[in-house]
């Protein structure tokens, strides 16, 4: 197999190296922090070596220090003959870069579990690579972390930006105000610290936020007057932007935020802080920037005394905030050209974002540093979410402050993914997360010109299998267990598995907005929060819940020449509809699917048509979505049908 991330040099030799019973063998540089690279090595690769078989290894690099830093080297050389493996790097860091490689390179064929003869040669392209998560909108179970961590490390990436506090909860057990916190879930000091050490030794930062001055209903639930704006009661259990925010020109907000960072800088070693600074709304839409500035100065200047550099989502560019503040770009590249321009280094967001369901595609081509991004308006599966996304795109374009009128004198220091929960509980987040994120991981550690999408799509199908066979995280056991849940046997889902296959959730925030608010939002009308068809107390127990938010069998179809498997293909498509009609009546979460699986049926016979020479056309109606569901596979099959 290939590495994903793709290698920078990649050397290939003629032979292989045997996996062993008992062949593991460490020599050169020992370090514990390597022996439980080591470990862990060995234990991700038993999946597929078979337990205890290994190679000898041999380690030089120099040691690194406790914790990771931006701009350490993690380059390594890894070089593969038919009696070792060689690790050269400069750092601890780089020797764990070429353990994941070394993972992913691990293969059984006729003759047995072995390393195939080459020598890679391999750093990445951008030195911040990162995964943030919303642990507010639903939490996140430290062990997940833990697992998600694993994964990070599998494909190379370097930072994990914890989102701690939001509108729906306050995740941080603090010592000063212990009553912010959640009651039943949030996370101790011990347990982050725990968290930061074992993220240390997969070398990772973790980058803590606590979003202010906006995003606060959680805080002023508690402590009302600390703020303006709506009154709050208690934490929202509604999603989307609140009006209401922490007061500037209260001193007891101020200190309690100067606190609360205070707190964390003590937790978390990382140089970055990251302090929010997104959506600040007030009531009646009263702009907020010069209030937003006046809240974040002292909350600067205090990271400024704790040593520490701060980030900030892009709404907080303003005059007179420091250029030393990173700004952690989301609104569009028109918000990252805004920051460079200005002199602010950047971690670009925009074209990451996991919770909207695009295809590992167009995440793929989004380059953090150079446009342009994949033209979302014009991609046919984006189609059903359209009048939306102009409308966003236009209103971010048309920001007065939108266009760069300096040269740009800031850097981009790398990018980050981000997985917001709201629709995503602790079962759900590796699925969510990790059907895209090994495309993105690739794109911020290989070389700007790797964009071959069809090589990307075979890499990431080996990068599952590799979670999967490591033990780190099993994808599809995902949907298996939330349909288990639903009281589906084995037989049920081997029924209905042609069904699930072809189908992918709603893109964009349609499933988030609902129809009613999606149209208001798409016409470029206040939104009508009433409307939103979920809040935290939804059950995310649905088969549109369960889905991939790709469709990786659609994209396998749009290019199956055999056929035989299409053959195949077209029968499934009709068998499934027996665990529609045996389940619908007593499962509502299968009758939900009545509607698409009867389209799918009748795709069957188009299919079958097509396979028999006969004209066969895709019915418009197979492209609109059904509910929450669309059916990837019409335009699969119309792409096959025109190949
Ligand atoms: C954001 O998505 N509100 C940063």
């Amino acid at each position: 197999m290939e590495a994903m991330p793709l290698p920078r040099r990649v050397h290939p030799g003629a032979g292989r190296l045997p996996m062993v019973e008992g062949g593991w063998e460490w020599t050169g540089t020992s370090t514990p922090r390597l022996a439980r690279a080591a470990h862990r090595l060995r234990d991700q690769v038993a999946g597929v070596a078979g337990a205890g078989r290994g190679c000898h290894v041999s380690i030089s690099c120099g040691v690194s220090a406790e914790f990771p830093a931006l701009g350490d080297d993690d380059s390594y050389r890894l070089a593969i003959d038919r009696r070792e493996a060689r690790v050269e790097a400069p750092q601890e860091w780089g020797v764990l870069r070429a353990f994941a490689t070394l993972t992913q390179l691990v293969q059984a064929d006729a003759d047995g579990p072995c390393l195939p003869v080459l020598t890679v040669d391999d750093a990445p392209r951008f030195p911040w690579r990162g995964l943030m998560i919303d642990t507010a909108r639903h939490f996140v179970r430290t062990e997940t972390l833990l697992r998600t961590l694993d994964a990070m490390a599998l494909f190379k990436l370097n930072v994990l930006h914890l989102h701690l506090s939001d509108d729906q909860a306050f995740r941080f057990a603090s010592r000063a105000f212990p009553e912010l916190a959640d009651a039943k879930r949030h996370y101790s000091a011990a347990e982050l610290r725990a968290l930061v050490h074992e993220a240390a030794d997969r070398g990772i930062r973790v980058v803590p936020e606590l979003d202010v001055p906006g995003h606060v209903a959680s805080w002023l639930a508690v402590h009302p007057e600390w703020g303006l704006g709506e009154a709050v009661t208690a934490p929202a259990t509604r999603f989307g932007p609140h009006s209401c925010c922490l007061d500037p020109d209260n001193p007891s907000a101020v200190q309690a935020a100067q606190a609360l960072f205070g707190e964390l800088a003590e937790v978390f070693p990382d140089r970055f802080v990251h302090f929010g600074g997104d959506e600040v709304q007030l009531p009646g839409g009263d702009e907020t920037g010069e209030l937003q500035a006046a809240f974040n100065a002292p909350v600067v200047a205090r990271l400024g005394e704790l040593g520490r550099t701060p980030v900030a989502w892009d709404e907080a560019i303003h005059p007179d905030l420091p250029r030393d503040v990173v700004i952690q770009s989301w609104r569009g590249t028109s918000a990252r050209a805004r920051a460079l321009a200005a002199g602010f280094d950047t971690v670009h967001s925009a074209g990451y974002y996991l919770d909207l369901s695009y295809p590992a595609d167009l995440h793929y081509l989004s380059d953090p540093q150079h446009g342009p991004d994949p033209d979302l308006l014009a991609d046919p599966r984006l189609a059903h979410v359209r009048p939306g996304l102009d409308m966003l795109q236009h209103v971010w374009r048309s920001d007065p402050a939108a266009a760069p009128t300096a040269p740009d004198s800031g850097r981009v220091l790398g990018a980050e993914a981000c997985m917001w929960t709201e629709l995503v509980t602790d079962d759900l987040l590796p699925l969510r997360v990790w059907s895209r994120m090994p495309a993105i991981a690739e794109r911020l550690w290989s070389d700007a010109a790797v964009r071959d999408v069809d090589g990307m799509y075979r890499r990431l199908a080996a990068g599952h299998a590799r979670l999967a066979s490591t033990g780190i995280v099993d994808l599809d056991a995902v949907t298996t267990r939330g349909l288990e849940r639903l009281g589906l046997s084995a037989a049920d889902r081997a029924e209905l598995a042609p069904l699930l296959d072809a189908l992918e959730p709603v893109k964009w925030y349609a499933r988030l907005l609902g129809p009613a608010a999606m149209a208001r939002r798409s016409a470029g009308e206040a939104e009508d929060a009433a409307a939103r068809p979920y809040d935290t107390t939804t059950e995310l127990n649905r088969v549109i819940d369960l889905l991939p938010p790709e469709s990786l069998a659609a994209r396998r179809l749009a290019r199956e020449t055999d056929v035989g498997k299409l053959r195949e293909t077209a029968a499934g498509w009709r068998r499934q509809r027996r665990c529609i009609e045996r389940l619908g009546a007593t499962v509502p979460a299968i009758a939900e699917l009545d509607g698409v699986s009867t389209v799918l049926r009748d795709l069957a016979e188009v299919l079958d048509r097509f396979l028999d020479g006969e004209p066969a056309d895709v019915p418009d109606d197979a492209f609109e979505p059904r509910g929450e569901y669309v059916l990837a596979v019409a335009g699969a099959l119309a792409a096959r049908f025109a190949a």
